[in-house]
């Protein structure tokens, strides 16, 4: 089951799914796993702790818990676990990201309101070499003039905006297919 570790300095908040996971086919995997299975590290920025009651005709009424879920599931479907840390607070999430150099395969941010301002967020997911996918739930390039430049953009890999809570599972399919297109390239190397 989803193992969630007491908030940490900074409200950091930090859940590890997939040593045991259900998948949506109600298969329970991972009890007897003869090696982890790769991560993603889903994160999510400030205020995205209070979804479901934050504006819900803009962000819908599932929970982050909710979306959590729905992104463990499709992982699950790729024989990917998921790694998700909440934090109202920047630099948690350097952190959080400066920390998956390395151990973790790809990460999916919704980085929040963080998306348009914080360049410490954009150079740390420079630092990281596998694929980054931006998710939001709306579509800020339909909303206020501020929410349409994203300083996250140009490092992330692409970007999944505007399709709700599916777009969590969108964003891991994306992730997983960038991963086995990455260890299968369907064109040989040097061509
Ligand atoms: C958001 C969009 C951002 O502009 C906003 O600040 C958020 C949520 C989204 O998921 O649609 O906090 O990232």
């Amino acid at each position: 089951m989803a193992r969630e570790e007491p908030p940490a300095r900074g409200g950091l908040t930090v859940v590890t799914g997939g040593g045991s996971t259900e998948t949506s086919t109600g298969q329970r995997t991972g009890e007897a796993e003869a090696w982890p299975r790769a991560l993603v590290l889903l994160l999510s920025g400030p205020n995205l702790g209070v979804l479901g009651q934050r504006q819900p005709e803009v962000y819908g009424h599932d929970t982050l818990a909710d979306h959590v879920h729905r992104a463990t599931l499709a992982a699950a479907e790729w024989d990917l676990a998921v790694e998700h840390v909440q934090s109202d607070y920047e630099g948690a999430l350097v952190e959080a990201v400066l920390g998956a150099r390395g151990r973790v395969a790809a990460i999916v941010v919704n980085p929040g309101a963080l998306t348009h301002y914080s360049w410490s967020l954009s150079d740390a997911l420079a630092c990281f070499d596998g694929p980054v996918i931006e998710l939001h739930l709306s579509n800020p390039g339909r909303r206020e003039g501020w929410r349409r430049r994203s300083v996250v953009t140009p490092v992330a890999t692409g970007v999944i905006a505007g399709f709700g809570g599916e777009g969590y599972r969108l964003a891991i399919e994306a992730a997983a297919a960038l991963l086995h297109s990455a260890e299968h390239p369907s064109t040989p190397p040097g061509r």
